[in-house]
């Protein structure tokens, strides 16, 4: 290259290529030991002892490579001539000269280790980094290095193995949390040591294992994770670590993604194209078609592009993301050992908790150790395997707590009074003894005043305090962004002078931050949590709400184009500036985003949060926002069976509603107030409300809104009985529904249709129309609708006689019931078909629970007809006495919400039960009670029914003509219907009643 560039160009050259790497290289305090024409030595770990010294090492010749080429076109203007280096590393003891006053030039290291590193260098293909052996152990896992096998060097007489490195570790292991400063040395955990590599061993053998690490604060959770972490260097082990964070509870899955990125080396600058094709590769790698998964976990990543999904409901996605994170984990265990390690636990969001727990389900055979940390006041629910054990850190002995003190102040000849308080107050809390030690080192305690802070909040504060105030004022600032954070957030929240940089070196040098390079800038971690909550505590409000709103505003810039990946942040700061209506704004977005992965109480967590900050907005916002959040936080609690809470929560906000000046709202409001009221079995307010909801939409061309409240009109019908018209109501809002696209409401709407037509008796069209709800529950991928379709449909085949099949597809329906009210639902549903095909002893719990389930839950109607069902069950076993107990409150409570066809349903069995008793007369009194309340509700098959007992009643008076009316009359009804298997029942109950069936004139 020289002679093409000429000598001249080529000196400036190497000038603009020194100042770049030096710069790195004492970045990550190296010394430069040697210049060498084009080339240079550097040194790192010495003089200055560096505990990292082999991945600064690394780490600055990444920072050479990439300062390369970000200048390259700086450094040569000939496009086609291109600037690369070769680098080799070595490690091992140097012989170092006398430091001259030149500190930079006169040090020199000689021997075989520097030997080797240039022989190294020379090795390397342009552009390439190489790791010696002993190099490449220091930094495995955290550098990601392939190996080249034997190479020859010149000079040496063996082949010696040598690595070529490919980047930094996808893994972030607490190492890196805790920093590259020095760190204590590490005492009094040789037992739990070996604990872990006891489970880590059965583990290998493939019993899996489940690990809990409990301590207070600062006692070494976290340290003794990365003491085992490095422990297994060089191990055919992977390592892959979550954190929680203390925001993160209404952020779900965070740290289950964040061992997905790990995994998958995904870094933050990965473009979602890049990010596509890491996970497809993760699953690649361990034998998985990725198929279809990659999207769900694409999608939980908050990559766009989800096309398909967007049709799927959020429980279908949820569950099949559950499944997918499982088998990367379960697969990849198969080929090689994997920890799993979730720190932090106190803070983990209920999404991650349900994943963690069922993933624990699945490990008793696999190769894993996973291992999770928390404070005390936690508990998992995964702790009560056989496989679990628990490892609750002890505070460290006085001997232990004495090494810690002594690491960090100068060794006394004897112990001194000053070590024995600082013991003392520290209680053999590691994070405390360093806190306390540092303090003294830094001269703010002295052993003559021994004026030792009472609590470690006090000493933090105190080394705050001792801070320069620019650094002081950074520190604060920092601590508003969180543990973490990268560069440009600070840079662009701070208000101080001086240089950033500068400032920040202070406080890594005094072990408040670490740095860690991230793949397009440096993230600062404060090395410990407390230390952001003091920084933080002792910011002014003023101060504080600035620098919230500074944050807020610098992530919207940065994340311009991807605020969905910082909802939470947003909302956080926002919050804490006291600027509600953006804080409101992002925490029903974050609601919304835990809603969509069928997250429920992280939502109601956001959407709550959000409804405290609408209060702060004036009118009319407040009362706008406070309503549209009500609705979200309503659905939720619907689906949760919560019709109650539900209600109060709308009805409270009713007069915001009269207020309001968006019929659209107001609409959308009525016709979901109405709904609840309908499933309380409160009709008159179910009709005023969908009415009012309906005009209000009306006024606007909301049809969507138009379509449910017409679906609250149809079930409404359902429950009085009046069915035709039911049926009617309901086929208008279909058509209004099926317009607009609204799939999930027309699914259930179709529901209620197809009840309508069965309890009439269509079983062929009700079926048909169930069947709908079927198709577009597996369009939408909804296990709701599914599950609808199933027991809905087992009932309607229940009421045919078409037993087996009934209990079946009742059974599937609660099996793949997703959420609390449907799976009541279900209960009840295969408690009645098991009631039908005679299995009253599975009947009778199931419908007991189901009616329990529905009381607790406010859902009348139902309640009311599994409590009938619970005393038919209870006739059958004749247990008479209950039976009309049951019987007697489940009328009474239909009547109550005017759910006639149950009355009917609870009128026939008090006349069986007297038939039983013996009482004829009284039999058929209630019997014919229950006649007209079906002939009222047009319930077909329920009239014929009702009919073969009145002709049963009637042969059995020796009234033959009134029993071959009755029994003619419910043949002719089960056969127009085309229930083939009642008809067969008429016919035989003729036989043995000895009726000859008058056949139906043609
Ligand atoms: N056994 C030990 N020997 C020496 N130093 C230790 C030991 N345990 C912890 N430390 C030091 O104490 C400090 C706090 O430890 P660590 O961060 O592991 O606490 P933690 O239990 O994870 O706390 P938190 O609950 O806040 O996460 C660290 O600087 C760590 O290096
Ligand atoms: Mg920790």
């Amino acid at each position: 290259m020289a002679e093409r560039l000429g000598p001249e160009v080529m000196h400036s050259l190497l000038d603009a290529f020194f100042r770049l790497a030096l710069d790195e290289v004492h970045r990550y305090e190296g010394t430069i030991n040697q210049f060498l024409g084009d080339g240079f030595m550097a040194l790192f770990g010495a003089p200055i002892a560096h505990e990292n010294h082999a991945r600064a090492a690394v780490l600055a010749a990444l920072g050479v490579q990439r300062a390369l080429a970000a200048h390259q076109a700086e450094l040569v203007s000939d496009p086609a001539l291109e600037v690369a280096t070769r680098i080799g590393i070595n490690s091992g003891a140097v012989v170092v000269g006398r430091i001259g006053d030149d500190l930079r030039m006169d040090y020199t290291a000689i021997g075989d280790t520097t030997n080797l590193a240039a022989r190294l260098q020379q090795f390397a293909e342009p552009g390439t980094i190489l790791l010696s052996e002993p190099a490449s152990r220091l930094v495995r896992g955290h550098v990601r290095q392939e190996p080249l096998g034997l190479i020859s060097l010149k000079g040496k007489n063996e082949p010696i193995p040598a690595y070529r490195v490919l980047g930094v570790g996808p893994r972030r292991s607490p190492l890196e949390m805790l920093g590259e400063g020095p760190l204590s040395p590490f005492v009094g955990r040789e037992r739990e040591l070996s604990i872990l590599h006891g489970l880590l061993d059965n583990a290998a053998r493939g019993e899996g294992q489940i690990v809990a690490i409990i301590a207070e604060p600062g006692v070494g959770k976290s340290r003794l994770l990365l003491e085992f972490c490095e422990s297994l260097l060089g191990r055919p082990v992977t390592y892959l670590e979550g954190r929680c964070v203390s925001y993160g509870s209404a952020n779900p899955l965070l740290p289950v993604l964040e061992i997905v990125r790990n995994n998958c080396g995904i870094t933050d600058t990965d473009t979602p194209e890049e990010i596509a094709g890491k996970v497809r590769f993760g699953f690649e790698e361990v034998g998985l078609d990725p198929g279809e998964r990659v999207g769900y976990l694409l999608h939980a990543l908050g990559v766009k592009e989800t096309g398909e999904l967007e049709k799927l409901a959020p429980e279908a996605i949820k569950a099949r993301t559950f499944e997918a994170l499982r088998l990367l984990g379960l697969q990849g265990s198969q080929r090689r050992l994997i920890v799993f390690v979730v720190e932090d636990c106190h803070w983990i969001d209920k999404s991650s908790e349900e994943y963690f727990n069922m993933f624990a389900e699945s490990l008793a055979e696999a190769k894993i150790l996973f291992i999770a940390t928390y404070r005390p006041g936690y508990r998992p629910p995964w702790m009560d395997k056989s496989y679990a054990t628990q490892i609750a850190l002890h505070r460290l002995s006085s001997q232990d707590s004495l090494s810690i003190v002594r690491s960090i102040l100068p060794i006394p000849a004897a112990p001194t009074r000053l070590e024995g308080t600082i013991l003392e107050r520290a209680e053999g809390n590691p994070f405390f003894l360093e806190e306390l030690s540092r303090a003294v080192s830094e001269r703010l305690v002295s052993e003559a005043t021994l004026g030792i802070p009472g609590t470690i909040q006090d000493v933090i504060m105190a080394r705050i305090d001792l801070l320069p105030d620019e650094t002081k004022r950074l520190v604060q600032a920092a601590s508003v962004l969180g543990r973490e954070f990268p560069r440009s957030l600070l840079a662009a929240i701070w208000e101080g002078s001086g240089d950033l940089e500068v400032h920040l070196r202070q406080l890594i040098h005094l072990e408040f931050l670490s740095e860690r390079r991230g793949s397009s800038e440096s993230v600062y971690v404060f090395r410990h949590a407390l230390t952001q909550e003091v920084a933080y505590g002792s910011l002014l409000t003023p101060n504080l709400q600035r620098l919230h709103a500074a944050g807020g505003q610098a992530l919207e810039t940065i994340h311009a184009n991807r605020l969905g990946e910082v909802t939470d942040q947003l909302a956080y700061h926002y919050a804490r500036a006291e600027q509600a209506g953006k804080a409101a704004e992002y925490l029903l977005r974050a609601g919304n985003k835990a809603a969509a992965v069928y997250a429920l109480p992280e939502a109601v967590t956001a959407y709550r949060e959000a409804l405290g900050q609408a209060e702060k907005l004036s009118l009319p916002e407040q009362d706008y926002r406070t309503v549209e959040l009500s609705l979200r936080i309503g659905h939720v609690f619907l689906l949760q069976g919560g019709l109650q809470e539900c209600r109060e929560l709308l009805v409270g906000h009713a007069e915001r509603v009269t207020r309001l000046a968006d019929p659209g709202m107001r609409g959308a409001f009525h016709a979901f107030l109405a709904l609840v009221y309908s499933l309380e079995g409160e009709g008159a307010q179910a009709r005023a409300h969908a009415s009012q909801g309906l005009a209000e939409a009306r006024r606007c061309g909301d049809e969507i809104t138009m379509g449910r409240a017409g679906y609250v009109l149809a079930l409404e019908c359902f429950w009085v009985g009046e069915l035709v018209e039911s049926v009617e109501q309901g086929r208008e809002a279909a058509v209004l529904l099926e317009r607009t696209g609204e799939q999930w409401w027309l699914g259930l709407m179709c529901w209620v249709l197809g009840m309508a037509l069965g309890v009439l008796g269509q079983i062929r069209d009700g079926l048909e129309t169930l069947g709908r709800v079927h198709a577009i529950g597996t369009a939408m991928g909804d296990p709701r609708l599914l599950s609808i379709g199933d027991w809905a449909s087992g009932l309607l085949l229940a009421f045919a006689g078409e037993h087996e099949e009934a209990v079946l597809r009742c059974v599937r329906g609660l099996e793949r019931s997703p959420d609390p009210l449907n799976s009541a639902f279900a209960l009840g549903v295969l408690g009645q078909a098991q009631l039908e095909t005679g299995n009253v002893s599975e009947a009778l719990p199931r419908l007991e629970e189901a009616a329990g389930l529905m009381g607790l839950f406010g859902f009348r109607a139902m309640q009311a007809w599994f409590t009938i069902g619970a005393g038919e069950a209870c006739l059958a076993q004749a247990d008479l006495e209950r039976a009309q107990n049951l019987l007697g409150q489940g009328l009474h409570l239909a009547r109550e919400v005017r759910f006639w066809p149950a009355v009917g349903y609870a009128q026939r069995a008090l006349g069986l039960l007297a038939r039983r008793t013996g009482d004829l007369v009284a039999a058929e009194n209630r019997i014919r009670e229950a006649l007209e309340t079906f002939a009222s509700t047009r319930g077909g098959l329920d009239t014929g029914r009702t009919l073969m007992i009145l002709a049963e009643l009637a042969a059995a008076g020796g009234n033959a003509a009134t029993a071959t009316q009755h029994l003619t009359e419910a043949h002719r009804l089960f056969r127009e219907r085309g229930a083939d298997r009642l008809t067969e029942r008429a016919r035989r109950t003729a036989t043995t009643l000895g009726i000859r069936l008058q056949e139906p004139k043609t």
